[in-house]
């Protein structure tokens, strides 16, 4: 059907694609949830040393959970945001207490963690643990509004639950954490806010907003 003709070729695409990136090279979900938190506000160029060097002074979740809380702020200088951080070791401190040290592999029980929501809680289910669950942030909004000409706005906080059923419809099952992580791409490289050409899309017989020459209206998104 369309659907999976759309999967197999957004992830046919990914393989030949995707942009190596020292997280994807790991399925250890700690490493994965540093890179998803650090990914949240600062740009994946910036991402990068910043991943490798905090690996490098706290290289699992028992490090982090006694990590020194000066050398911790040393080391996250320069991304902002400090109550990222801060909520980290929180959340490392419940995985010793209550987990035993193994970070859980369900959605439900990875979003009880301090500072993971939705959109975290879905990006290490379906990244480390295999699990089709979404992975729904703005540039994830934008990507899906233009390819389902979704009329609402994206801008509004009640809007990602719809783009999350968007997700559970399309999101492939045997390959979700590649699935998110190729429309992150897309929205990163082709789908991008500004200078969009849709032409030039792995995916643009499945647009609709470019099969339907509609696209310059998408994504819809109110000034805050
Ligand atoms: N932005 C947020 N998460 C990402 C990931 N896993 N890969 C690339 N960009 C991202």
């Amino acid at each position: 059907d369309k659907i999976a003709l759309f999967q197999d070729t957004l992830l046919k695409w990914y393989d030949l694609e995707k942009r190596d990136l020292p997280w994807r090279r790991t399925s250890d979900p700690y490493k994965i949830w540093i890179s998803e938190i650090m990914l949240q506000q600062t740009r994946v160029d910036t991402v990068i040393a910043y991943y490798k060097n905090f690996l490098t002074s706290f290289p699992d979740i028992n490090h982090l959970a006694e990590a020194d809380d000066d050398r911790l702020l040393k080391v996250w200088e320069g991304l902002g945001y400090y109550s990222r951080v801060r909520n980290m070791k929180e959340a490392a401190i419940q995985v010793v207490t209550h987990h035993d040290g193994i970070f859980p592999d369900n959605y439900e029980e990875i979003k009880k963690l301090k500072g993971i929501g939705p959109y975290t809680a879905g990006a290490i289910a379906s990244i480390a643990f295999q699990q089709a669950e979404p992975a729904v942030d703005g540039n994830l909004m934008r990507v899906l509004s233009r390819l389902f000409e979704i009329d609402i706005d994206i801008a509004k906080p009640a809007s990602r639950k719809v783009f999350e059923a968007v997700m559970y419809h399309i999101i492939d099952q045997n390959r979700p954490g590649d699935f998110n992580q190729a429309l992150m791409d897309l929205g990163a490289t082709i789908c991008t806010p500004k200078n969009y050409d849709p032409s030039i899309s792995p995916v643009k017989e499945f647009n609709a907003s470019y099969v339907n020459e509609t696209y310059l209206n998408y994504p819809i998104k109110s000034k805050k």
